[in-house]
């Protein structure tokens, strides 16, 4: 079949098309076609050698979508030719056919075309763990994202919405529109005086880190929650009246089917910035690498 491989960490060109073997399933694995493979930060990361040592050649791609063609074992409930979404566990995605583990898959969105299905898994997955678990938000909350024009920021604000939240975004003035046809009720941009504008929310979600996170910390008002995504919260924030986590996402089943109902329901739209041809997967990498992603990206096999 023919997949994405890279034999040493290195620049975008270390991406390289080759033929290799189709892999097969194990007991609760199933193998997928694959006809969406979403691409992020974490597969750049991965290829930029920063979550350390990886055993060579390896096929990157977190996040699939594409239809069931073989079952590890019985005790699955899948059946052939059905249309799925799900994770890989880091590794596999970018190719035409792709090992899932049946704990990190589930139906794909009927209302979705299944190539972008494969964009959805890691980033409502994360954005439905970071909502419900950490901030609880509820009906009523003012919620700030921060870095929400992103991939995982897109799902972050549909689905604070869909809880009934009321959301703040930050982003630059050119995702202002954007965000707010995805439901922001208040766009800020990011490079001016944000914090204070956002100051007194009830729960801030971060997916910038950094100084961005130091801010989200200073526009919670005491009392309320602040997650990020990044990494881990580093030191004492000065706000012992803010209750903070992080967290890496734990993309279930179970979050998975939250998020194809989300979808089938019209609750959260999918934006696809570009889909890109499987063999193209180094210029998939430089555009995540550009930091200004608009939505997803999707690699298309075939
Ligand atoms: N912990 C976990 O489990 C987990 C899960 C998923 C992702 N992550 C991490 O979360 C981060 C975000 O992922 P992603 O997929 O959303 O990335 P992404 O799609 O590459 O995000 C790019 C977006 O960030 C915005 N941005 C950059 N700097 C900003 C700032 N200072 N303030 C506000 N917005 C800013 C950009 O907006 P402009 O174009 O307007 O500049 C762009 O829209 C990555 O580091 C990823 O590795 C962690």
């Amino acid at each position: 079949m023919r997949a994405i491989t890279v034999s040493e960490f290195g620049p975008p060109s270390v991406l390289v098309p080759a033929e290799v073997a189709t892999p097969s399933p194990g007991p609760g694995q199933v193998l997928i076609e694959v006809t969406g493979a979403g691409v992020g930060p974490w597969d750049t990361k991965m290829r930029q050698g920063l979550f350390g040592p990886q055993d060579f050649p390896y096929v990157p791609g977190a996040e699939v979508s594409g239809l069931v063609t073989a079952l590890g074992d019985a005790s699955t409930t899948f059946t052939i030719g059905e249309p799925v979404f799900g994770r890989t566990g880091f590794f596999g995605g970018y190719a035409e056919y792709a090992v899932v583990g049946a704990d990190g898959l589930t139906q794909a969105p009927g209302g979705l075309d299944l190539e972008a299905a494969g964009a959805v898994p890691i980033g409502a997955g994360t954005a439905i763990e970071g909502l419900d678990d950490h901030l609880h938000v509820a009906a009523g909350d003012s919620v700030l994202v921060a870095g929400a024009a992103g991939g995982v920021g897109l799902f972050v604000v549909q689905i604070a919405k869909a809880r009934g939240a009321r959301v703040v975004a930050t982003a630059s003035p050119g995702n202002d529109e954007f965000l707010r046809n995805l439901g922001a009720n208040e766009v800020l941009d990011y490079h001016g005086d944000w914090v204070e504008r956002a100051r007194g929310v009830d729960a801030a979600f971060d997916c910038v880190g950094g100084p961005t996170w130091d801010g989200c910390l200073q526009a919670v008002r005491d009392g309320g929650r602040a997650v990020t995504i990044i990494t881990s919260p580093g030191p004492p924030s000065g706000r012992d009246a803010v209750t903070v986590s992080s967290f890496s996402a734990s993309i279930t089943a179970e979050r998975l089917a939250a998020a194809a109902r989300l979808i089938d329901e019209g609750s959260v739209r999918v934006e696809i910035q570009e889909r890109i041809p499987l063999d193209e997967a180094a210029r998939a990498h430089e555009i995540v690498e550009g930091d200004h992603m608009r939505g997803k990206l999707v690699l298309i096999p075939g």
